[in-house]
């Protein structure tokens, strides 16, 4: 079966990897010269992932029956429509549907209208002057998001990115004078406890679960930095992590299947991948985002371990036709660390080569995943964003974390950063102390 994919970056090539092995014939469309998915595609085209009358030019030249779209950008302009409009089926959601990532106040408005619990106190603005007054009302601590998409770098945390009240209001004043007419500010309570990502698979109405997965937002070591696309992230062997309970994994698939549900209601069926991330905390985990796509580098962690056809998977989302027993993964732990550029988060140094040893990866237990590189005469250079993911896989996380260290030698180059302290021991360890003080 031909189908076509959207998007060059790490989170895609696991798809197609995953697509490949599943025995699908793949035509790929991607804004940078992405070799992993190159090499696993029949056919490519290179252009903006945005330009809608091309992409769809490009599936009726292929004769593509299946799409599946990586990244949030081109379903906030609808492509995912336009595609089905010309009979592609899609496991991925349409303009609508992913209003639930691309617009912050819809996600907000649809749990608050249907009372669906892990919600958090919010306000939209769209003047300085009312949000001040607002924020001079509170006593807590907020967040400033602007409301429409940020490629997972214009969310800035009090006390953290920025600090009183001066600082707060001028990044609400620089959100407001770069936004559209349908965007604006939303300033959220600010929530304290420990992240995870909850991926499911969703055919418009049932929803089933991936494996837990924490990503890494700041740029830096000892989660200080900029907010990033995300760093690294990893995954346990029992589908949970250390710290995350099973009844609060179970609590966050509940509040999954209400907004899907929710969403069905509101004439916006969703299929495809639902990303829930979430935060536990004292009183339960609290819904951060949703988005409307496969995490990146979540993506990373769990497509290497399924275990059942994605193919067939894709096909049974654009379809409506999951199945209880459609998903099996491995019980196997995953650590991911992505390579960036220098300054990545803030300004990204770009441009430079990049070395790749792909067997000396595989041979310690790891899989290379490439992103935003561009492979030009047989070299590799870095874009402006995460270049390579690299994955240990392994039956512990302590393991999988070694193995991805070993395999990170086998990638050089100038002007390259890595977070090193993605899944190791400490960390973890650190963190579950926190929780379990947190809920005691
Ligand atoms: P996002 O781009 O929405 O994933 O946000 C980036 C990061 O900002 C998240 O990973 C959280 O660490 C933090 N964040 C976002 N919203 C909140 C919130 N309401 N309370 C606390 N932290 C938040
Ligand atoms: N891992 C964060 C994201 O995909 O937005």
């Amino acid at each position: 079966m031909r189908i076509l994919t959207v998007g060059g970056g790490g989170r895609e090539h696991a798809a197609v990897e995953a697509l490949y092995r599943s025995g699908a014939e793949i035509y790929s469309v991607m804004k940078n010269a992405n070799p992993g998915i190159i090499r696993r595609a029949k056919g490519c085209k290179l252009i903006n992932e945005r330009l809608i009358d091309d992409i769809c030019e490009f599936a009726i030249e292929h004769d593509v029956r299946y799409a599946f779209i990586g990244p949030e950008a081109p379903l906030d302009i609808g492509l995912v429509d336009a595609l089905e409009h010309i009979g592609v089926k899609c496991a991925s959601p349409t303009k609508g549907a992913a209003m639930i990532e691309t617009s912050k106040s819809f996600m907000r408005r649809l749990m608050t209208k249907y009372e669906i619990e892990g919600n958090i106190a919010y306000s939209v603005f769209r003047t300085p002057e009312i949000a001040e007054k607002y924020l001079l009302s509170l006593d807590t601590e907020v967040v400033v998001k602007p409301v429409g998409l940020t490629g997972g770098k214009g969310v800035k945390v009090q006390g953290e990115q920025i600090n009183g009240h001066e600082e707060t209001m001028a990044y609400v004043r620089e959100v407001l004078s770069g936004a559209g007419d349908d965007d604006g500010v939303i300033i959220e309570e600010k929530v304290v406890g420990e992240e995870f990502s909850q991926m499911v698979f969703v055919d418009g109405k049932r929803i089933l679960p991936m494996p837990l997965v924490q990503d890494h937002k700041r740029a830096y070591e000892g989660d200080v930095g900029p907010n990033t696309g995300g760093m690294g992230s990893y995954s346990d062997a029992n589908h949970l992590l250390p710290f995350i309970p099973a009844e609060a994994r179970d609590k966050a698939l509940e509040i999954l299947q209400r907004i899907v549900d929710a969403l069905g209601e509101e004439g916006y069926p969703y299929r495809g991948p639902m990303y829930g991330q979430f935060m536990l905390t004292r009183t339960g985990p609290k819904l951060i985002e949703i988005n409307a796509r496969f995490g990146d580098p979540e993506a990373m962690n769990v497509l290497p371990i399924l275990e059942s056809n994605f193919h067939n998977l894709v096909k049974d989302m654009a379809l409506g036709k999951l199945k209880e027993d459609s998903v099996k993964f491995k019980n196997l732990a995953t650590v991911c660390k992505y390579v960036v550029p220098k300054g990545y988060g803030e300004e990204s140094e770009s441009g430079h080569e990049i070395m790749v040893d792909e067997k000396g990866i595989r041979d310690c237990g790891a899989e290379i995943f490439y992103a935003n590189v561009d492979e030009r005469d047989g070299r590799l250079f870095t874009g402006t964003s995460r270049s390579i993911g690299i994955v240990g896989i392994a039956e512990t996380i302590e393991e999988a974390e070694r193995r991805c260290e070993a395999a990170l030698t086998f990638v050089r180059g100038e002007g390259i950063w890595v977070r090193h302290d993605i899944g190791k021991n400490e960390v973890i360890q650190k963190k579950m102390d926190r929780i379990m003080n947190l809920l005691s």
